[in-house]
């Protein structure tokens, strides 16, 4: 099948589908996504969206908190642009029918979370992803321009490379003209021409033994861009979330918001003592790479497996009333959040870089415009703030919009695009080489790549890496494609990239915290 489009968007997320509804009056709209629309990360987001919306906030200390928690190493400008536009940007989700709540007063009650000097966090009660996913997809099914396809797994965005034409590092002008889309249930692979293509295929935190990020999590736009030798950067910053429930064998991890260390929660180890003032003065709200770092390190001192969030002081209607979703889930496994602490691990959440863009979500490949937590703008730094990243999705799927809008009208099809050659592929029954493989990365990169690093255990990452590489290349090369070989592929490439960019960065830097280049003014005990 072909297919010819103005607009194919790779993913259904809040970055894909903010977009979507913004050039749908421009043009002919095609997403593409590989599990049910609503299933994503944006969909499990608790917390919130963070936003300045009234006195004392304002856009200087949003803009100072978000350059603190990034250690300095965000690009001021692009900070600027998007705290600058934060309102706009929340007023028209709202206007897109997003419920978030508020006070008695009507005022939206915001909350505050890790690194933030002000409540500036809008919510849905603890499933505010839920609620903004929910407004997103019903406008998009509406919109007679959009279409929405389910279950389509792209798998290689197109360039001259397809029409045999020699694309390296080096080419100025790689020309992105749609992409190729498995589609699982028949096994044909179809060729989907654009004039413009969004990526906007989330996070990769499947790379990880242990994440907060749903299965469909597994680096794919990340991987396409750098195969296609599009730039992709700070791959090294990972963030892990202090407070994940711990109960071992359940993914994804069911995270326990931030807003609930927000509400007054204390972190305890498991003899009940409180530990996070002897690492920082801001206590459990100090930005989460110090806050994981110092669970990180209670656990290797006392040798446990987990720490206790401790709600029992909080009022106990109005916690349940702001976290229904978190209490319910603890009350399934045993645990009621009014009574009894909460075991908590940090694990695998959020990745700070990904597909280098510019302020209008442009990647280095022409007419390929990335957006959301698979693209690296600049905001996050060496560590991303709190609730930072749905409203990073919405200013740049906004300013990405206005651009390819301006450009739509001077780029034609390229119709010389041949389709998917499958020639000689034989069916996998092996699905053992690909589990397997799968587990065996998985536990390299918690084992050697996790919150604390050092050169050997980057090195030993990267040789035991090199092996899955090579078994899973050529695995793929003879393979007929299925998911679950090219998610495999896929994440290899995205722990080739964090572990490469790990080596490179010769300090420690947020979330990149290394043995062999100690912090002076960071408390570690180990
Ligand atoms: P996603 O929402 O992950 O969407 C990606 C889409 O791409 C999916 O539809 C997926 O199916 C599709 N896709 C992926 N690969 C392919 C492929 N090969 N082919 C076709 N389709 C593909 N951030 C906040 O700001 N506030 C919060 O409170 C918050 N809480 C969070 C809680 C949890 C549990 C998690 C996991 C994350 C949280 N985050 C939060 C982070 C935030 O939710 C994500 O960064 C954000 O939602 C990413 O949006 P996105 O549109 O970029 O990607
Ligand atoms: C949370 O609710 O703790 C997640 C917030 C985020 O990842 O920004």
């Amino acid at each position: 099948m072909r297919k010819k489009v103005d607009f194919l968007i790779i993913g259904s997320g809040i970055a894909g589908l903010s977009f979507a509804l913004k050039v749908a009056d421009y043009g002919k709209v095609c997403i593409v996504t590989k599990a049910a629309a609503e299933e994503s990360s944006t969909k499990y987001a608790q917390g919130g969206i963070a936003a300045v919306m009234y006195t004392p906030d304002s856009y200087e200390k949003h803009i100072k908190d978000t350059m603190m928690a990034g250690d300095q190493l965000s690009n001021e400008e692009i900070v600027r642009i998007t705290i600058t536009e934060s309102t706009e940007r929340i007023k028209e989700l709202i206007a897109w029918g997003a419920n978030f709540d508020k006070t008695a007063s009507g005022r939206y009650d915001l909350a505050k979370e890790g690194g933030h000097s002000e409540y500036r966090v809008l919510h849905h009660k603890d499933r505010t992803g839920n609620e903004i996913e929910r407004a997103l997809l019903e406008n998009v099914k509406k919109h007679p321009n959009i279409e929405l396809l389910e279950n389509q797994f792209t798998i290689d965005i197109i360039t001259q490379h397809h029409l045999g034409i020699e694309v390296n590092k080096k080419t100025k002008d790689i020309q992105c003209y749609g992409a190729y889309v498995l589609n699982p249930e028949t096994n044909e692979i179809n060729t989907y021409l654009s004039k413009i293509t969004l990526i906007a295929t989330g996070g990769n935190g499947n790379v990880y033994n242990t994440t907060t990020n749903p299965l469909i999590s597994t680096g794919d736009g990340i991987a396409m861009v750098y195969r296609a030798k599009g730039l992709v950067e700070k791959m090294e910053f990972v963030q892990f979330h202090p407070t994940a429930l711990y109960n071992p064998h359940e993914k994804p991890s069911f995270l326990i918001s931030e807003a609930v260390r927000g509400f007054g929660a204390k972190l305890k180890t498991i003899d009940g003592k409180e530990f996070m003032q002897k690492y920082d003065s801001r206590g459990e709200l100090a930005p989460r790479d110090i806050v994981a770092r110092a669970i990180d390190n209670e656990l290797k001192l006392k040798g446990d497996d987990y720490v206790f969030l401790d709600c029992r002081h909080l009022n106990k209607n109005d916690l349940i009333d702001h976290f229904p979703t978190i209490y319910a889930k603890c009350f399934t496994i045993g645990i009621d959040i009014t009574k009894d602490m909460i075991p908590v691990v940090p694990t695998a959440h959020y990745n700070c870089g990904g597909i280098k863009v510019n302020e209008f979500g442009r990647s280095s490949i022409v007419n390929l415009y990335a957006s959301g937590e698979c693209s690296s703008t600049g905001l996050h730094g060496a560590n991303r703030l709190a609730s930072n990243s749905l409203l990073e999705s919405l200013v740049f799927s906004h300013r990405a919009s206005i651009d390819s809008i301006n450009i739509l009208n001077t780029i034609t099809h390229c119709d010389e695009i041949p389709d998917w050659n499958a020639e000689g592929m034989v069916l996998n029954e092996e699905m053992v080489l690909i589990t397997q493989s799968l587990k065996e990365l998985q536990l390299i990169m918690s084992n050697y790549v996790g919150i604390v690093r050092s050169n050997l255990r980057l090195k030993r990452a990267f040789d035991r890496l090199d092996i899955l590489y090579k078994e899973t290349e050529e695995l793929f090369d003879r393979s007929i494609l299925t998911v679950k070989i090219c998610e495999l592929r896929n994440l290899i490439n995205n722990a080739y990239l964090i572990i490469k960019m790990a080596m490179e960065r010769k300090e420690s830097r947020g979330l990149h915290y290394s043995l062999d280049y100690p912090k002076e003014n960071e408390k570690r005990i180990l």
